[in-house]
């Protein structure tokens, strides 16, 4: 009979676990949200690493610069991809490059109507535009570069449904938060005020809720305003700098 030291048997346990996500990363989305969520944020709109949601890269202007960078990492914080196939490096450039651009299209709506009601609903609680407003919902800054109109008024009108596969509310502990990333042993979250926090799972009770939004429905606003503010979050195109 064999006997494993427990150090041996974790560290295949882990590696099994590695192999098994990307034998199931089918897609460009699965292996980044597998290898890359952690610090772009599951939605690619940064966290420790910068947001991927623009249409310019700065250091990966093409494709072919874009697999080279995700390959190679960038000393010292961000890690090569190793285990990546050429194939899987491909995938995944080409979904973080599908996370920067739309088409364009006219929205209905006056926005300069539309940033009043944005003001007036505290929608800067929870988001960030140009640098104001606080939390732990998605920055906005250059909405209107990612997301269409309906996209906008589904997350206005019903934000449950437009969750991102994955979305988790978590309560760890005293904490409360959007589950960011996890492993076999931690976890981590964002809280309310946009705050990073890591536990290991092994000696934190965690419970978790899907499917669930912290962000209200708005469905009060009559159908002016709703075009306004739509037309205001589509005119955000990314900051000047
Ligand atoms: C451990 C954290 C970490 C992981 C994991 C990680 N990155 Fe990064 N990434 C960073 C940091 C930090 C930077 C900024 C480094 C710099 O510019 O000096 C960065 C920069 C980038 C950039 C350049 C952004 C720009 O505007 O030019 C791209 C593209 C990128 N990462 C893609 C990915 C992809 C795709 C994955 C997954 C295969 C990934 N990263 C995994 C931390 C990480
Ligand atoms: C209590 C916090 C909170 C408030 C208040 C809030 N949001 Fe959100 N919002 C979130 C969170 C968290 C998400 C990400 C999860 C989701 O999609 O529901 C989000 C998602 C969104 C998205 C989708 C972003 C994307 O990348 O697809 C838009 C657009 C948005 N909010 C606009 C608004 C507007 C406009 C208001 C004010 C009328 C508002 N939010 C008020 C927390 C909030």
């Amino acid at each position: 009979m064999i006997h494993f030291k427990p150090t041996m048997w974790l560290r295949s346990l882990t590696l099994a676990l590695i192999s098994w996500q990307i034998l199931n990363a089918q897609s460009g989305r699965r292996l980044f949200e597998a290898q890359c969520a952690l610090c772009h944020g599951q939605t690619g709109g940064g966290g420790k690493g910068p947001s991927l949601l623009k249409p310019k890269l700065n250091k990966a202007p093409d494709q072919a610069a874009l697999e080279k960078l995700i390959a190679d990492g960038i000393e010292p914080e961000m890690p090569g991809a190793w285990t990546l196939s050429p194939k899987e490096l491909t995938q995944v450039a080409e979904y973080v490059r599908s996370l920067g651009s739309i088409p364009p299209e006219s929205v209905p709506g006056d926005a300069t109507a539309g940033k009043e009601i944005y003001r007036k609903s505290a929608c800067a609680s929870c988001h960030i535009i140009d640098g104001t407003g606080s939390g732990f919902g998605p920055e906005l800054t250059n909405i209107g570069i990612r997301r269409n109109s309906a996209h906008l008024r589904q997350s206005i009108l019903k934000p449950d449904d437009i969750l991102p596969d994955g979305f988790m509310l978590i309560e760890a502990g005293q904490t409360k938060g959007i589950r960011l990333a996890e492993d076999l042993f931690n976890i981590q979250l964002m809280d309310a005020s946009g705050r990073l926090h890591s536990f290991s799972k092994a000696s934190t009770t965690i419970n978790r809720t899907r499917n669930k939004s912290p962000m209200p429905a708005y469905t009060k606003f009559p159908a002016t305003d709703l075009d306004n503010l739509i037309a205001y979050l589509a005119s955000l195109k990314g900051s000047a700098k």
